[in-house]
């Protein structure tokens, strides 16, 4: 089963919207596995955003996702990547479509109120299992944000991004049999 890592971002908890965006993913039908409100060091922004980090506006980004405290939440079920993103809308909120929720909660990219994962691979990157090569350097801030010393992954040069393994829950929801044929 698919699992995303959705975030809400220090503006959205700044302006109250914890509740009303977590609201959305459980009506959908989604089920939470993870969730913790956590500060994010920039070390661990700037290996989340790797990809980003040629861009101009990197920086900026940087500091507007470490400017406060984030609320981290994994979400599982099929197909839950692109759903979520349809959920969450275009990363301009001025593009974004009225129901979604930087459509209905946000006007500029840059307080865009939520991130969330952009592929299955990038869910289970960002989650727990980054299988990645990191520099020494990313070793060790991240091994100290996450103060899993004892963290397996980090000795077979992987390394967990938001969440440890045992912050994570695996329970069956009620609602399930009227969810899912
Ligand atoms: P995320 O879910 O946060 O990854 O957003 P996204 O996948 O919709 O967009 P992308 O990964 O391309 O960009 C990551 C984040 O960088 C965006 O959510 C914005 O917060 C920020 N960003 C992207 N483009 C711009 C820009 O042109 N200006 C500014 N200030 N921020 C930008
Ligand atoms: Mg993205």
């Amino acid at each position: 089963v698919d699992k995303t890592y959705i975030m809400v971002k220090p503006d959205g908890v700044q302006r109250g919207l914890v509740g009303e965006i977590i609201s959305r993913f459980e009506k959908k039908g989604f089920k939470l596995i993870g969730l913790k409100l956590f500060q994010c060091s920039k070390e661990l922004a700037e290996e989340h955003y790797k990809d980003l980090n040629q861009k101009p506006f990197f920086p900026k980004m940087i500091n507007y996702i470490t400017s406060g405290p984030v609320v981290s939440m994994a979400w599982e079920g099929i197909g839950v990547v692109p759903s979520a993103r349809k959920l969450i809308g275009a990363t301009d909120p001025l593009q974004a479509e009225p129901g979604t929720i930087r459509g209905d909660l946000a006007v500029q990219r840059g307080r865009n109120v939520i991130h969330g994962s952009d592929s299955p691979e990038n869910g289970e990157r960002e989650i727990v299992l980054a299988t990645l090569l990191l520099t020494r350097k990313h070793q060790r801030a991240t091994s100290e944000v996450l103060q899993s010393e004892q963290n397996p992954y980090l000795d077979h040069k992987t390394t967990a991004l938001w969440f440890k393994e045992g912050e994570l829950c695996e329970w069956t929801p009620i609602q399930q049999p009227w969810l899912i044929e």
